[in-house]
């Protein structure tokens, strides 16, 4: 039997930070184990605020080395560009007959900049371009194009989801057909959530990250940063209300944290030497991914080559879908 689809797209934003591993990064790859799974580089998402070429480019090829360094296999996933699979572009056309507008009025994204122009008295559409208006669209054809049975998220793209739903249940309403398979969004969950610096919910926005691959002397520089309370050295402590804690749970097995609530409990264990022992534990981790990213950033030839044999398959995927649902639709024959 045909395996069940897991597709999702991946905005080139910058390199990654722990929260993201963890978050998104992660999941998405132990999904590739019992699902088909098709993971693409969101670019033409991108452009709507990335204007410039070098840097929309290279964050394509950091995003897409940074899934491949955190052990993403090509073999098991097709890895490829939005921008590679015209078919995509076509879809969006026909949604875009079927997206009530009110619809993208209701839009988180685009009710945000709303909101900030008229808090700073500008016209309600100053920087609001039809990509960010539409970007729900463009977004459900990413999805709808290759009959995804699931969709790994984060929370702030559920919306997003929803309306793909309804775009593609009003569609086969009209044709009486499943034209389009209905997905399912899988989003992840707060458990996952990863507490960032200050102890906030880790985030590029509040800027308290932890990139991912840090290079150990920054790595550990960062992490002595980490926000703890005043308590003393001998003082014993919560492990269960600690920023340091939250993290080392990350990066270590039951057995190990264990023994550290033990320590925190009894007293005699610093803030440095809980950060050190995080640092420790952390470094571990992530130093095959390090090694691994900088090995690939720097053959692009290699990244292209996977970018470009996952699109041409890709490709072949999406004009199967798109002939079919032409020829239902009776445009493109
Ligand atoms: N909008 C998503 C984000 O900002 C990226 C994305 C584009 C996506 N197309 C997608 C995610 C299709 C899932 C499915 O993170």
């Amino acid at each position: 039997m045909k395996n069940k689809i897991a597709l999702t797209g991946i905005k080139p934003t910058g390199l990654p930070h722990i929260g993201n591993y963890f978050g998104a990064i992660k999941p998405a790859i132990e999904l590739t184990q019992k699902y088909d799974a098709r993971y693409f580089i969101a670019d033409y998402h991108a452009l709507n605020s990335i204007r410039d070429p070098k840097k929309i480019k290279e964050m394509t090829y950091e995003v897409a080395a940074s899934w491949l360094a955190c052990g993403l296999d090509p073999q098991k996933a097709l890895v490829y560009r939005q921008s590679q699979v015209p078919q995509t572009f076509d879809l969006t056309s026909i949604l875009m007959a079927f997206t009530p507008k009110g619809l993208m009025n209701r839009a988180h994204a685009y009710k945000a900049k709303l909101a900030k122009n008229s808090e700073l008295n500008r016209d309600p559409d100053d920087g609001v371009n039809m990509g960010l208006f539409s970007y729900p669209v463009l977004m459900a054809a990413d999805i709808l194009l290759f009959d995804s049975d699931v969709v790994p998220v984060g929370q702030d793209q559920k919306q997003h989801l929803e309306m793909t739903i309804d775009i593609a249940q009003s569609i086969n309403h009209i044709y009486n057909k499943e034209l389009l398979k209905i997905p399912e969004p899988i989003i992840h969950k707060t458990t996952q959530t990863v507490s960032g610096l200050d102890g906030r919910k880790m985030s590029k926005s509040y800027d308290n990250t932890i990139p991912l691959f840090l290079k150990p002397k920054k790595l550990k520089k960062l992490i002595m940063k980490i926000v703890t309370n005043s308590q003393t050295i001998e003082e014993p402590k919560d492990p269960d209300t600690c920023n340091v804690f939250a993290l080392y749970k990350l990066f270590t097995n039951h057995a190990e944290q264990e023994e550290m609530k033990k320590k925190y409990r009894a007293g005699g264990l610093g803030w440095g030497h809980a950060k050190t022992a995080l640092f420790e534990k952390m470094n571990e981790k992530l130093a095959p991914f390090r090694e691994n990213y900088s090995k690939i950033i720097t053959d692009k030839e290699y990244i292209d080559k996977i970018l470009d044999e996952g699109s041409k398959k890709a490709r072949e995927i999406a004009s199967k879908k798109m002939k079919m649902l032409k020829q239902n639709i009776g445009v493109g024959f």
